[in-house]
């Protein structure tokens, strides 16, 4: 079997912290409830910087650390909620700016699961050995779909975009991977696209915010997060004690917290950059990365796991 290795980490965020308080004088609101409730302090918004901008910058330090050029790229594939345009892709906008000539992009929706599925892509294309080298962005621009009247949502959430490269490699380091979804339960976290509105039918437009059942969306990503280690460690003869980095979505202190117990963990095990980033979806999972990985040593186990809209949810297992 062909092996498939983390080759190259990058992020990049827009400029502007928001703290709290900054956040107070936009909605009813104030630093003590987001800290007590969310762990957020601040977030990153953009006052110009794109979708495509801010992957740009993270693929370039993800390419720059695989030590590698764009035309060496086979494919790209962008997970995001918040595309400049819906076409072209996010991805073939990046590749354009890359100058991947030779990569094949496109886009994957899968909300702040979309980089472990977008991961699970390119492990799968290069194991079949038609691919050797994928880049995988999460990236959102998250501030422009949110409704800055509601203070339910627009204080969770921010902007910024994580890249990794994936190669085809003699050692395997990607373990394993597990993915799943539940359509059924969409209702509780979602965004509206365009409703039928043609020369048969007068529709308004939606108002494209996101929305969200937030006590629903909590329970959800507690009780899926053991689901996502057990699974992705089942068949593997690794146990959750021979992990040495557990990165989780970084959506919600109280999930971190609430997960920490449940998994037998201590608090302060698992990674946490929330508190600088609020919610970036997609791009959480590979900023935290990018971050985390200062601390990583060659051959140690970690675990990556995200949960989100749709339902979906989804794990990974590296060897560092
Ligand atoms: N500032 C001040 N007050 C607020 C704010 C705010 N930003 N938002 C809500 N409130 C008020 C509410 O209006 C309510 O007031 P009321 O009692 O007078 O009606 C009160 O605070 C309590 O509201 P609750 O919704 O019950 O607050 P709760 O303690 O449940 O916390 C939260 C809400 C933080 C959203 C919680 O449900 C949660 O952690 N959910 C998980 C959601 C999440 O993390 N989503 C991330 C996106 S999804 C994903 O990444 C998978």
């Amino acid at each position: 079997m062909i092996g498939v290795k983390i080759s190259g980490v990058g992020s990049a965020k827009p400029k502007n912290s928001v703290s709290n308080d900054d956040l107070s004088k936009v909605v009813d609101t104030s630093d003590t409830w987001i800290l007590t409730r969310t762990g957020i302090k601040s977030r990153y918004i953009s006052d110009g910087e794109t979708t495509t901008s801010l992957a740009v910058r993270a693929a370039k330090k993800a390419l720059a650390d695989a030590n590698i050029t764009a035309d060496m790229l086979d494919m790209i594939i962008v997970a995001t909620l918040t595309p400049d345009q819906l076409m072209p892709s996010a991805a073939c906008l990046v590749q354009k700016e890359l100058g991947a000539n030779n990569a094949t992009a496109f886009d994957i929706s899968a909300a702040c699961s979309g980089f472990i599925f977008a991961s699970k892509i390119a492990r799968d294309a290069i194991r079949t050995g038609s691919n050797k080298k994928v880049l995988v962005i999460g990236v959102e621009i998250l501030s422009k779909i949110l409704n800055w009247k509601d203070r339910n949502t627009c204080v969770l959430f921010g902007d910024g975009a994580g890249a990794v490269v994936y190669e085809s490699s003699a050692e395997d380091n990607i373990l394993n991977i597990y993915t799943g979804s539940d359509g059924s339960r969409g209702s509780v976290l979602t965004l509206d696209g365009f409703p039928i509105n043609n020369c048969l039918v007068e529709k308004e437009p939606n108002d494209y915010f996101l929305k969200m059942n937030g006590s629903e969306v909590y329970k959800f990503a507690t009780s899926i997060v053991p689901i996502c280690i057990e699974n992705v460690l089942k068949g593997t003869n690794i146990e959750i004690q021979d992990i040495d980095h557990i990165v989780l979505h970084q959506a919600n202190i109280r999930i971190l917290d609430t997960v920490t117990t449940k998994i037998g963990l201590v608090k302060g095990d698992l990674f946490e950059n929330l508190s600088e980033y609020g919610n970036t979806s997609a791009a959480s999972i590979p900023i935290a990365l990018d971050e985390a990985k200062v601390d990583f040593k060659k051959g140690e186990k970690v675990l990556l796991v995200g949960f989100g809209g749709g339902l979906t949810w989804g794990s990974i297992l590296l060897e560092w």
